[in-house]
């Protein structure tokens, strides 16, 4: 019996001294192994015990449970020990220095469209107004319905969409943020809203079903069509250079009444006649009007005390006039060649 015990005993000894060399994961499975697995050399020594008698038996597997309990027990604190340490060298070994120079030279440019909503926004701030934004993918009432466009309403056919669900759509037009705008804010309110908009068209020189618009909403009291007009005057001006004229044609838009289609003076040829305006001195930008007392009901604003214009400014055609782009395609392929010389 004593045998046994002396060799318990030292087979902790002998653990102890292998545990303090242990410095990884792998040498401490290892160790577990050598010692407490299967076929491990405590494993062996109780084997042993079956040779005990009935009274030495309880005495020596006292002592054997001792033993394999404080083997377990160093081990796995040597084992939550090494971990640590591997984690944290990991971490160091894995640290990004974010000061090393950069080996890319290449900065980008601004997209010319981008360019182009933050040149005309730019004019609308200094003009007292906000900015405002909301999504692409719209509810049918916000894009259509509560702009006086019911279901069958013949501008719905020149505005063919995707549509999600039978009332979620992608929005064809940034007006659907005149109402946005309206159910949450009260007059006097003035805000821009920029955004990108999508129609079934075929893409060519002058079209894509993707395009954007920028639509300006302004109400209060005593708004007239005078203030529209000096408003969009200021606006062309501005962007265009001072000798730069508007024209506006009379036009319908279920929403505004009355309606307008505005023109700019060609900004290639000033007015003269070119291949840019196809000869007409003018460039359709923009449609625009009065808000329609029945939109501004939808919204719950009394028609009666306040009154607004609206305008749905055209960017690809702006930003191809402001910066002589000659195919709208250009804007959308995304060719560095193109890109670059907007820097
Ligand atoms: N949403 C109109 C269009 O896409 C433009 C517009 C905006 C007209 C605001 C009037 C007022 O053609």
């Amino acid at each position: 019996m004593s045998d046994l015990k002396d060799s318990l005993l030292s087979q902790k000894e002998a653990f102890d001294a292998a545990l303090s060399k242990v410095t990884d994961s792998a040498a401490a499975e290892q160790l577990r192994v050598a010692f407490l697995g299967k076929k491990g050399s405590l494993t062996q020594v109780l084997r042993g015990m079956g040779q005990l008698s009935a009274e030495e038996r309880p005495l020596v597997g006292k002592v054997a449970n001792e033993v394999r309990s404080h083997m377990e027990e160093i081990l796995s604190a040597r084992i939550s020990e090494i971990k640590e340490l591997e984690k944290s060298h990991k971490l160091k070994r894995e640290v990004i220095d974010v000061t090393i120079p950069s080996s890319y030279e290449g900065a980008g440019a601004r997209h010319p469209l981008n360019m182009a909503i933050n040149e005309i926004c730019d004019i609308f701030l200094g003009l007292g107004y906000s900015i405002g934004e909301g999504p692409e993918v719209e509810y049918d009432k916000y894009n259509f319905e509560l702009l006086r466009i019911p279901e069958g309403h013949p501008s719905r056919d020149t505005q063919d969409t995707f549509y999600i669900t039978d009332n979620i759509l992608l929005r064809t037009q940034t007006s659907g943020l005149q109402i946005r705008t309206m159910e949450k804010q009260k007059p006097p309110l003035k805000v821009i809203c920029p955004g990108k908009v999508y129609r079934s068209d075929a893409l060519d020189s002058t079209h894509s079903p993707v395009f954007h618009q920028i639509e300006g909403l302004v109400v209060d009291k005593g708004v007239t069509m005078g203030d529209l007009v000096g408003s969009l005057q200021l606006f062309a001006k501005k962007l265009f250079g001072e000798n730069t004229k508007i024209r506006l044609r009379p036009h319908h838009f279920p929403f505004t009444e009355p309606s307008v289609e505005v023109d700019l003076t060609c900004w290639s040829c000033g007015g003269k006649g070119c291949r840019v305006c196809k000869g007409e001195g003018w460039i359709e930008v923009l449609g625009a009007g009065m808000v329609h007392p029945e939109v501004l009901e939808n919204c719950g604003i009394d028609s009666e005390v306040y009154s607004g214009f609206a305008f749905g400014i055209g960017v690809e055609r702006t930003a191809m006039g402001r910066y002589g782009i000659d195919d709208i395609r250009l804007l959308y392929e995304n060719d560095v060649r193109f890109l670059k010389q907007f820097k």
